[in-house]
């Protein structure tokens, strides 16, 4: 039987108050979104970007489109996680490092290509889908990364899509999924909340 090691999860809360003064370099942000980029895709995608609101007046607009939420300016950084649509087109490129490295055969990245085209193409519900999907799997694996590295997190949905797409000139295939804001956390946040009893979300079948 496989033992359970303890995880991080556990301490990983939605901070509400970073520490303004705390801050992060370039290169700690870069390591970050390369954690974040281990999360898996369907068909190895990767249909995911991540804009890294450093400034203090990129910050300051941010937060004017989260509805005032003050943690978008004061984290060390917020990322606008993006998924993206019409992703099958790059298919083929994302696939290639893959094959050169013999990880994959050209035979499998021509079926993968050939499945996420037929599914994907003229299907705009299922890309807008697959989008939020990667989008998500990288937000949870960036805060994972963040959190493994000693730094609080927080995310949210409660912004403003289409002007923060205009603001920060998100691509015109890219759908503003989550923020994430990492920093060092203030004094005053909430402990974790209180989960719903494992036994009302699982079932053995
Ligand atoms: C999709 C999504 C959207 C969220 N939006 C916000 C938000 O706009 N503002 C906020 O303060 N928290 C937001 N949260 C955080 C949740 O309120 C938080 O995860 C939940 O209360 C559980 O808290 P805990 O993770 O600290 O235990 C969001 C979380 C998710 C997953």
């Amino acid at each position: 039987m496989i033992e359970l090691s303890p995880s991080i999860l556990e301490n990983r809360v939605t901070t509400g108050r970073f520490d303004p003064s705390a801050t992060l370099d370039s290169t700690s942000i870069r390591e970050l979104v390369r954690l974040a980029t281990q999360a898996p895709s369907a068909f190895h995608l990767q249909n995911w970007s991540f804009t890294a609101v450093h400034s203090d007046a990129a910050k300051q607009q941010l937060m004017d489109l989260s509805y005032g939420q003050r943690q978008v300016r004061d984290a060390a950084v917020t990322f606008i996680v993006a998924g993206h649509v019409c992703a099958y087109e790059s298919l083929a490129e994302r696939l290639q490092p893959s094959v050169d490295s013999g990880i994959i055969d050209a035979a499998t990245q021509q079926t993968w290509v050939d499945m996420a085209t037929g599914s994907h193409e003229g299907n705009v519900a299922l890309q807008r889908d697959e989008a939020i999907r990667s989008a998500s799997l990288a937000t949870m694996s960036l805060i994972v990364a963040a959190r493994e590295r000693g730094l609080d997190t927080g995310v949210l949905g409660g912004f403003d899509a289409a002007a923060v797409c205009k603001a920060f000139a998100l691509s015109a295939d890219a759908i503003p999924v989550m923020l994430v804001t990492v920093g060092r956390a203030a004094a005053g946040n909430w402990p974790q909340k209180i989960r719903r009893p494992v036994d009302e979300v699982l079932r053995f079948v």
